[in-house]
């Protein structure tokens, strides 16, 4: 049901593929053995599921088979790396890398990305991802986009002042749709000076798989910041 203040509001439920091709005997181990030590737990103190040198939390939701995830982790040790996939493959995927590179400050989540976010306390986020996600492209699948209106206003919540928030599409009608919310959500404001800064992206952006095959169009590249204050 859409409600005055939220017209995108609707009742939450996760789209999209949790199962595909079968697993190899090792990835279905290593969802037994390393997923059970790196599980995350939604709850309301994130940094408690990290070793003591990590000093803030940022989320990765929808990270498809995880490149992303594990350059932000290696390059950034003092920062605890959260993912959130539902889809087995992918998830399988992160793990057998994780087992190669072996990173203490990642923590994963086999399952819908809202959980984790509903359940941070206020302020406790020190950035968000949210890289090519399902682009829903038919009008009636629209309510289905993980970057609603509702989605922004708990973001908000959980993202620190000034903490970035970054996102990127290569769909041609997610990207109006989602800039269109970013810019009308008073907790949020655009970080661009020009053209440049939405069609490169940043060097501590690293490619994901999926911007690699190119499967729409040529990419976008968003970066917002929490303000520091939102009015009322
Ligand atoms: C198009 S893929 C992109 C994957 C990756 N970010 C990349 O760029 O290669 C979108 C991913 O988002 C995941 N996804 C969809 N809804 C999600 C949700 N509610 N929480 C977490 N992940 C989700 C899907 O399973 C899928 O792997």
């Amino acid at each position: 049901m859409d409600t005055p203040d939220h017209p995108d509001s609707h009742r939450r439920k996760l789209y999209g593929r949790r199962k595909g091709p079968k697993l190899s005997a090792r990835q279905a181990g290593l969802r037994q053995t390393l997923l059970g030590e790196l599980a995350y737990t939604p709850g309301p103190d994130p940094l408690s599921q990290f070793p003591n040198s990590v000093q803030e939390v940022w989320l990765e939701v929808g990270f498809g088979a995880g490149e992303h995830l594990v350059w932000q982790a290696a390059q950034h040790p003092q920062v605890g790396l959260i993912g959130a996939e539902p889809y087995q493959m992918g998830m399988a995927k992160l793990l057998t890398k994780l087992e190669e590179i072996q990173l203490n400050n990642v923590r994963l989540y086999e399952g819908d990305g809202s959980e984790i976010i509903q359940a941070l306390p206020d302020a406790s986020l020190g950035r968000f991802f949210l890289l090519f996600p399902d682009p829903w492209p038919k009008t009636r699948h629209h309510k289905r986009r993980f970057l609603q209106m509702e989605m922004l206003d708990s973001l908000a919540r959980v993202l620190k002042p000034g903490a970035e928030l970054r996102f990127a599409t290569d769909d041609k009608s997610y990207l109006p749709y989602a800039l269109e919310r970013l810019m009308a959500h008073p907790g949020f404001e655009w970080l661009a000076q020009g053209p440049a800064d939405w069609k490169s992206r940043p060097a501590d952006w690293p490619p994901t798989r999926y911007e690699t095959k190119a499967i729409r169009g040529l990419p976008t590249f968003l970066r917002f910041a929490r303000r520091a204050k939102i009015a009322a």
